[in-house]
């Protein structure tokens, strides 16, 4: 270290050295990440390749493999459905459904068997199944 301690607080040397660790071991993870998907993309066909890639995210973590945001998405969606008039009676086909995050809450406003979600992640299906009976995926 090359900083000079007077108060406590980082020299700027120190800042800036911390700043370039921090962004080195974002620039190994993107590496590492690219590296992955190169071999996935390598391996086989698009669809494998993606279905691979979804289901190790679900795997890691089912709320913030379809993007994040669990609630306030999830909930945007629901608001945004209702308010076009989505009623129990109907029925919705959720292409891409993950892990529910918007799925959820339609499956308890529609009537019994009015939902189906479908997704190219078994994994996500799998935790659909699990947590949210009442859907069909
Ligand atoms: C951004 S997430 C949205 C999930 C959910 N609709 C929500 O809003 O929470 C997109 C989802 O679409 C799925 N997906 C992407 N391409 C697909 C395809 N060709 N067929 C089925 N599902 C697909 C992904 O696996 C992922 O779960």
């Amino acid at each position: 270290m090359w900083g000079i301690h007077t108060d406590g607080k980082k020299s700027e040397q120190e800042s800036i050295e911390s700043s370039v660790r921090r962004e080195s071991r974002k620039l190994r993870r993107i590496k590492r990440k690219v590296e992955k998907y190169e071999a996935y993309y390598r391996s086989g066909s698009y669809v494998e390749a993606y279905t691979a890639h979804m289901d190790g995210r679900v795997e890691r973590d089912p709320e913030k493999a379809i993007g994040g945001s669990w609630e306030e998405v999830g909930n945007a969606q629901w608001e945004f459905l209702i308010n076009q008039g989505l009623r129990p009676h109907h029925k919705l086909l959720d292409i891409g459904c993950g892990t529910l995050r918007a799925g959820r809450h339609f499956i308890k406003h529609l009537d019994t068997g009015n939902y189906t979600g479908l997704d190219i992640s078994p994994k996500a299906i799998e935790y659909d199944a699990a947590s949210t009976p009442g859907g069909a995926f």
